[in-house]
């Protein structure tokens, strides 16, 4: 089984950007505990900060993984084209989020990648990831 996380833009910064909202930790360390995890899976890992690149990279792998774990961050409740990027692949989109975006600002409240999402999994730290993978898994 293939599964990629895709990040968007500044989640580079995890465990340096305001850390009581998005934790301490920085993502490669944690996606080096959940490949430790789940070894019998290929697990990969793609961050851009730019809109074009995610949608390079979704139409890249997105016929051909198995499951792709999108946290599109700013780019969700923006993005047209990244949500038409994830109606137009094959491959089952998780969408997550670290945080509750509900609880936060209305303009966090909109996602243009929900409506083809397979999932949403919101507002658990980066536990979020962790889930969506054992949700592939399922
Ligand atoms: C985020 C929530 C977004 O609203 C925000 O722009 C992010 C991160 C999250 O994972 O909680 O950058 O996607």
């Amino acid at each position: 089984m293939k599964i990629i996380i895709i990040n968007g833009p500044n989640l580079n910064l995890l465990g340096k950007r305001e850390p009581e909202v998005y934790g301490n930790e920085n993502f490669e360390d944690y996606f080096n505990k959940l490949s430790n995890e789940f070894p019998f899976i290929t697990l990969d890992y793609y961050q851009s900060n730019i809109e074009g690149e995610l949608i390079n990279k979704l139409q890249e792998i997105g016929f051909d993984y198995d499951g792709i774990i999108l946290n599109a961050a700013a780019y969700t409740h923006t993005s047209i084209g990244i949500g038409d990027a994830v109606k137009a692949i094959k491959t089952p989109v998780i969408e997550v989020h670290i945080s509750n975006t509900f609880s936060r600002e209305t303009f966090r409240h909109q996602s243009y990648i929900s409506p083809n999402a397979k999932g949403i999994i919101v507002g658990f730290g980066l536990e979020s990831y962790r889930l969506a993978i054992q949700s592939f898994l399922k």
